[in-house]
C-alpha cells in the first residue's frame, strides 16, 4: 500500500529544517548503502548520527507522533532516526530493496516493513520516486513537507534530476502489523469507523462495534 500523508512539515517546520540540512557537511551517499545499492547510488546525504541530522530528524520525527494519518497507515513500533539526502542534476538511485534491517544508534535495530521519503524541496525538475508494486509502477513527486509512506520490500528508484536540486528525508518503519495486507484492512476499517462516527455520532452503536472490531484485530495481529 502507498499512502501520501500531505503536510507532514507546516510551512515553520519547514523553514527550520531547511535552514539545519542546507548549511551542513554532506558526505556521499553510499556511506550507508549496502554492496548492491552502492552500485547504483549517486548523490550525497548528512552523516548519519551527526549534529545537523539528529537536529532536523528530532523535527521530523516530533511532527510523525502527532499525525493522525501517519499513525494509522503506519501503526508504528519503532522508527529509524530520519536521514537526508540531496540529489543534484545529474544525480540518481537505481532500482534496488532496502536492506530488511537497519541498525541505529544505542544498539538499535528496526525491521524496515516500510520505508518513507519526507519532500524538503520542490524546485527540481526529474528525481521522482518509482515505486513497482502488484499493480505497477508508481511515479511520485510531492510537494515539500509531504510524505510517502510504502512498502520497504518493493523494488524502488530515484530518477535523474534534470534541474535543481531534490533534498528529502528518508527513513524506515517497523509497524506493529508486520504484514502489509494485514495493515491495509485496519486501515480501511479505520476509516471506515470513524466515517460512520462522524457520521451517526461517536455514541451509535455501529460505531462502538466497528471500532470494538478494528481494536480486537489489532490485537490479535499487534506484534507489540
Ligand atoms: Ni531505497
Amino acid at each position: 500500500m502507498l499512502i501520501a500523508i500531505p503536510d507532514i512539515l507546516d510551512a515553520a517546520a519547514l523553514a527550520r529544517v531547511r535552514g539545519i540540512v542546507e548549511s551542513a557537511n554532506w558526505i556521499d551517499g553510499n556511506a550507508t548503502s549496502g554492496h548492491q545499492s552502492a552500485l547504483a547510488k549517486r548523490n550525497r546525504q548528512l552523516p548519519e548520527g551527526s549534529a545537523a541530522a539528529r537536529e532536523a530528524g528530532e523535527i521530523v520525527l516530533g511532527a510523525l507522533q502527532t499525525n493522525p494519518l501517519f499513525v494509522a497507515a503506519a501503526l508504528p513500533a519503532k522508527v529509524f532516526p530520519p536521514l537526508f539526502n540531496r540529489y543534484r542534476e545529474g544525480e540518481a538511485f537505481g532500482t534496488h530493496v532496502d536492506s530488511a534491517v537497519r541498525l541505529g544508534p544505542g544498539g538499535l535495530r528496526v525491521r524496515s516493513d516500510l520505508s518513507a521519503t519526507l519532500f524538503i524541496s520542490e524546485d527540481y525538475d526529474g528525481g521522482e520516486l518509482l515505486i513497482e508494486d502488484r499493480y505497477g509502477t508508481q511515479s511520485v513527486k510531492l510537494p515539500a513537507g509531504h510524505m510517502i509512506l510504502y512498502p520497504s520490500s518493493s523494488l524502488h528508484r530515484v530518477q535523474p534530476v534534470t534541474r535543481g536540486e531534490r533534498i528529502a528525508s528518508f527513513f524506515w518503519i517497523q509497524s506493529m502489523v508486520r504484514d502489509d495486507g494485514a495493515r491495509r484492512i485496519l486501515f480501511d476499517l479505520d476509516n471506515a469507523a470513524r466515517a460512520v462516527a462522524a457520521a451517526q455520532g461517536h455514541d451509535h452503536r455501529t460505531a462502538i462495534e466497528l471500532t470494538g472490531v478494528y481494536h480486537n484485530l489489532l490485537r490479535r495481529w499487534a506484534e507489540a
